[in-house]
C-alpha cells in the first residue's frame, strides 16, 4: 500500500472490539476515526447513509463491524464498500463470526465476505471469532441472581477476549499488504462448557455462580419477547447457540499468536481482571 493517509475508519468505534482497535491503533502510531450512531469521534448510522461519505474523508483503511442484532444487511454493507472504494479505501478487516464460512452465501454474514473477496479496487482481511468472552459481563449473558442462562447443554466453546481479536485486527490493519485475503479465526486457549465458565467465575468473585440449561426454544422466545433481539434475530440465536449445542463449538487454534506473536487470554485471567463487574451485575 502506497497511500500515506494511514487513517482507520473504526466502525462500531465505542464497541467491545472497535473501541480497543482504535486505542491500539493509535498507539501504533497511526490515525484512527471511530464511529457509531453515539459518542464517537464521526457520527456513522448504517440507516443513514447521509452520514457515510463524511465518515470516510481521507480514509484509507476501514475496520468493518456491521449492523448488530440483524439478519439483512449485504446490500447497505456493499453500497458503503461501493462508497469507501471511491473515497480512497484501500483495505478492509471484516470483522465475521465464526464459523460463517460454513454459512450459505445468501446469509448475509457470509454474503459480505464474498463480496469482499469479488473485489479488486481493495484488499481485506476476514476475522471469525468465537464467542466472545466479554459477553459473561455484559447485558449479553449476565450472571442474574447466581446463575447464567444459556442453552448449551454439555457443549463447549473457545471463548475469546475481545481484546485479543483486537489485537489480531490492528495487525491487519497496520500492515494492510501482508494480511490482504488472510482469514483468522480468533480463540480463546481452551474450550470450555458454561458450567466450567461459572465454576470460575465463582472462584473469582468467591460467590455462588451455577448455570442455568434453559430450553432453547423458550431462551429464544425470551430474548425476543423481551426486546433483546428483533423477531427476525432469533434464526441467528438459534445458530449460535445450535452450534455449540451440537458440539460444533469453536474449537481453539494457533491464529492469535501467528498474527500478535502472542498467547490468547484464558478465561481465567480474563475473569480475575473482570471480577469486580460481576460483583457489581450482583448487586443491581
Ligand atoms: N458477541 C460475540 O460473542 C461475537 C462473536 C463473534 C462475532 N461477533 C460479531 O461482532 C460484531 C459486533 O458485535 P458486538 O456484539 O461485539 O457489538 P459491539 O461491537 O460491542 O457494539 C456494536 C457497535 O456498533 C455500533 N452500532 C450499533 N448499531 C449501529 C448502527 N445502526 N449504525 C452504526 N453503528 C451502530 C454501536 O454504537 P452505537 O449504538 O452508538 O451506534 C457499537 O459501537 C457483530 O457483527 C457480531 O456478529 C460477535
Amino acid at each position: 500500500m502506497t497511500d500515506s493517509r494511514q487513517t482507520t475508519l473504526v466502525l462500531g468505534g465505542t464497541g467491545r472490539t472497535g473501541s480497543l482497535v482504535a486505542r491500539k491503533l493509535i498507539g501504533r502510531g497511526l490515525k484512527a476515526r471511530t464511529a457509531s450512531r453515539h459518542g464517537a469521534d464521526v457520527v456513522f448510522d448504517w440507516d443513514d447513509p447521509t452520514t457515510h461519505a463524511r465518515a470516510l474523508d481521507g480514509v484509507d483503511r476501514v475496520y468493518l463491524v456491521t449492523p448488530v442484532m440483524r439478519v439483512t444487511y449485504a446490500g447497505l454493507v456493499s453500497d458503503f464498500l461501493d462508497l469507501a472504494a471511491g473515497a480512497g479505501v484501500r483495505h478492509v478487516t471484516y470483522l465475521s463470526t465464526y464459523g460463517s464460512d460454513q454459512a450459505p452465501p445468501e446469509v448475509d454474514i457470509r454474503a459480505v465476505e464474498l463480496d469482499l473477496a469479488r473485489r479488486g479496487a481493495l484488499t481485506y482481511s476476514i476475522l471469525r471469532p468465537a464467542w466472545v468472552m466479554q459477553n459473561f459481563v455484559d447485558e449479553h449473558v449476565p450472571v442474574v441472581e447466581g446463575a447464567i442462562t444459556l442453552p448449551t447443554r454439555g457443549g463447549a466453546e473457545a471463548f475469546v477476549d475481545a481484546a485479543d481479536i483486537a489485537a489480531v485486527a490492528v495487525e491487519t490493519l497496520v500492515e494492510p499488504d501482508a494480511h490482504a485475503g488472510a482469514e483468522y479465526a480468533p480463540t480463546g486457549p481452551q474450550s470450555l462448557t458454561v458450567s466450567e465458565v461459572a465454576d470460575v467465575i465463582a472462584e473469582v468473585t468467591g460467590e455462588s455462580v451455577t448455570r442455568n440449561d434453559i430450553d432453547p426454544e423458550a431462551w429464544v422466545g425470551g430474548a425476543v419477547a423481551a426486546g433483546f433481539v428483533p423477531a427476525d434475530y432469533a434464526v441467528m440465536l438459534r445458530w449460535l447457540t445450535g452450534t455449540i449445542i451440537s458440539g460444533n463449538g469453536s474449537r481453539p487454534n494457533g491464529d492469535i499468536e501467528k498474527v500478535t506473536g502472542r498467547q490468547p487470554t484464558t478465561f481465567q485471567d480474563f475473569a480475575r481482571r473482570n471480577a469486580h463487574a460481576w460483583t457489581l451485575q450482583e448487586a443491581k
